[in-house]
């Protein structure tokens, strides 16, 4: 059976080999526990989802069902690199469920930014349950809970974000094999077992994806500038070595306009914000410092490649007063 409680003796997962030993126990618990029967798992293609399929992949199969919902509010590449590493490597059950329209719809016109998380987490919710209602002979949920998630929640500090929230139909036994495992170690065990080194490493990115950086109600036009100006901002802080110093770095775009100019002509256009923090443990965050040339360089590429960009900032801003994002 999967372990519920971390063994005060663990040592820490930082090697490959303590990583397959891991992996070796974890496999063999899986499958004690599962047997012959279906696993259903939420793939978000985030750090702890990812490790999770892939472990489920390795110990069970075909038996595993994968569902990645695409709400719209994901990274550039993200849904691609999902169904690439996942169904297309792995060879996973994958089900791709483009919900965009779906979700965007219901977000129209919303500004309220805990409206607007309401909305994404409860529609998720729905569109995760209908396709489990497709499913038959599903028993087990897999799920990427860690052991932060069990510390936190048995403090009182936050509610377990994984547990459940599906409806009363829908209740399935849980399988959470990296429960007792910190994200660091998740992540030693993630290249391990082969998932790609921008997957296992990638910043932390929230539930609510680019929603909470669109600041105001979104639209599909500004959630494009949004995508572009991150994708940009994330391909030079690759190139220029800043992805392994900055802790979290992203663009905001408000729904704000601005006057410009473009090709000799008036631009009334948005701004977008880089936001870019050094932290530890994110409860307060500093301002990383950007070379000034680079600085130039990324403001030249949004505001000439991104459609509807005129004006880019920096935000200097540490946490308190602010807090990383900005819904
Ligand atoms: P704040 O804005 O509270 O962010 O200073 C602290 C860290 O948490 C991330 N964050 C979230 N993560 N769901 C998540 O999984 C969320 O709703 C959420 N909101 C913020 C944020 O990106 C930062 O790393």
């Amino acid at each position: 059976m999967i372990l519920e409680r971390r063994p005060d003796s663990m040592a820490r997962i930082n090697t490959p080999e303590l990583a397959q030993a891991f992996i070796d126990d974890q496999l063999r618990r899986i499958r004690e526990q599962v047997g012959d029967k279906k696993v259903l798992l939420a793939l978000s293609g985030g750090v702890d989802s990812s490790v999770v399929a892939a472990l489920l992949i390795k110990a069970i199969g075909q038996q595993l069902t994968c569902v990645h919902v695409n709400h719209g509010l994901l990274r550039k590449g993200e849904p691609e690199q999902v169904i690439e590493v996942f169904r297309n490597q792995m060879n996973a059950n994958l089900i791709y469920v483009d919900a965009v329209d779906r979700f965007l719809d219901k977000l129209a016109g919303v500004t309220d930014p805990e409206t607007k998380r309401k909305i994404i987490g409860g529609e998720f919710i729905e569109v995760f349950a209908e396709e489990a209602r497709k499913l038959d002979g599903i028993e087990f949920l897999a799920q990427g809970t860690i052991w932060p998630d069990i510390l936190e929640s048995e403090a009182g500090i936050k509610a377990h974000h994984n547990a459940g929230g599906l409806p009363d139909d829908l209740k399935f036994e849980l399988v959470e094999p990296v429960r007792i495992l910190f994200k660091d170690e998740v992540r030693v065990v993630g290249e391990k077992l082969g998932l790609p080194h921008g997957m296992v490493y990638r910043q932390p990115f929230p539930g609510p994806g680019l929603g909470v950086r669109c600041p105001g109600a979104i639209t599909r036009d500004r959630l494009e500038a949004v995508r572009e100006s991150d994708a940009i901002l994330r391909e030079e802080f690759d190139k220029n070595g800043l992805a392994e110093k900055v802790w979290q770095y992203f663009t905001v775009v408000p729904d704000f306009r601005s006057t410009g100019v473009k090709d000799g002509k008036r631009a009334f256009e948005w701004l977008c914000i880089v936001r870019a923090i050094i932290t530890t443990d994110v409860m307060t965050a500093t301002v990383a410092e950007i070379p000034h040339e680079l600085m130039v360089h990324i403001t030249d590429r949004i505001t000439h490649e991104v459609p509807g960009i005129n004006r880019v900032l920096y935000d200097f801003t540490p946490k308190p007063t602010a807090t990383v994002e900005y819904e």
